[in-house]
């Protein structure tokens, strides 16, 4: 059985009386546990709707998304929150990350109804700060830290919770070479525990290592 599986995914954006925007088309993929999925194609193709209707943030127009054999699309909000806060992490393009909160404090956020006490999960956190070497802007609000250092917390954040299958939309797009090397040793680690990634990326490194590449392309994909 595949871990994840797309069917003749559409997602289309009505906007005003006759312009609609046909953002995907009849995307239709599987992925095997345990694989490296890399998602490549020029800005607007449709990358990160495909990634946001995959991990559940967004609902197709039509098509239906199965998670180890298990339809999505048919699921319920209570389902569907479940199956984000245990099954999967997200590192978004854009970060989202809470900013009165720190550094420390977000990558601690998706722990907050676990039960782990405050100190076992800032504990956890700081591990993974180190990782994305951060260790020493755990205080920092999101503000006080640079783009790819923010990029960095998401990415930490979205690890916490030890998901199985992890989406990430350019990752290393604000980054230099020094710490787009140390996500694609996070990476590689995530990997070897058995673990799945899908990562939207034009960095080359990053997608070299990938199992399988995706092309898009004005919303489909091509061979
Ligand atoms: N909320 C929306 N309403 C209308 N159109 C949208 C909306 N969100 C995205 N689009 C359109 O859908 C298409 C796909 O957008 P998407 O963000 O998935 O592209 P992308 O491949 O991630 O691009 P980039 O590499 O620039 O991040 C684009 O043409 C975009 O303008
Ligand atoms: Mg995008």
């Amino acid at each position: 059985m595949s871990l994840l599986e797309s069917r003749n995914l559409c997602k289309y954006y009505r906007l005003g009386h006759n312009h609609e925007v046909r953002a995907l088309q009849e995307v239709s993929f599987s992925m095997e546990k345990g694989c490296w999925l890399a998602i490549s194609g020029p800005s607007g193709s449709g990358k990160s709707t495909l990634l946001a209707i995959l991990a559940a943030l967004d609902r197709p127009s039509s098509g239906e998304v199965f998670f180890n054999g298990e339809n999505l699309s048919g699921a319920n909000d209570v389902r569907l929150a479940r199956y984000r806060k245990e099954k999967i992490g997200v590192v978004f393009q854009e970060y989202q990350l809470f900013e009165e909160l720190s550094g420390l404090e977000n990558v601690c956020m998706p722990l907050v109804v676990s039960n782990l006490n405050r100190k076992e999960q800032k504990e956890r956190a700081m591990i993974l700060l180190d990782h994305v070497g951060l260790a020493d802007r755990a205080d920092h609000l999101p503000r006080q830290l640079s783009g790819g250092e923010r990029q960095r917390v998401a990415l930490a954040r979205a690890l916490i919770n030890d998901p199985d299958l992890l989406f990430a939309d350019e990752p290393t797009s604000n980054i230099d070479k020094k710490a787009a090397n140390m996500v694609m040793d996070l990476f590689q680690t995530f990997k070897e525990q058995g673990k799945s990634l899908v990562v939207v990326s034009h960095n080359e490194q990053l997608t070299r290592a990938a199992d399988r590449i995706l092309h898009m392309e004005s919303g489909r994909l091509v061979q």
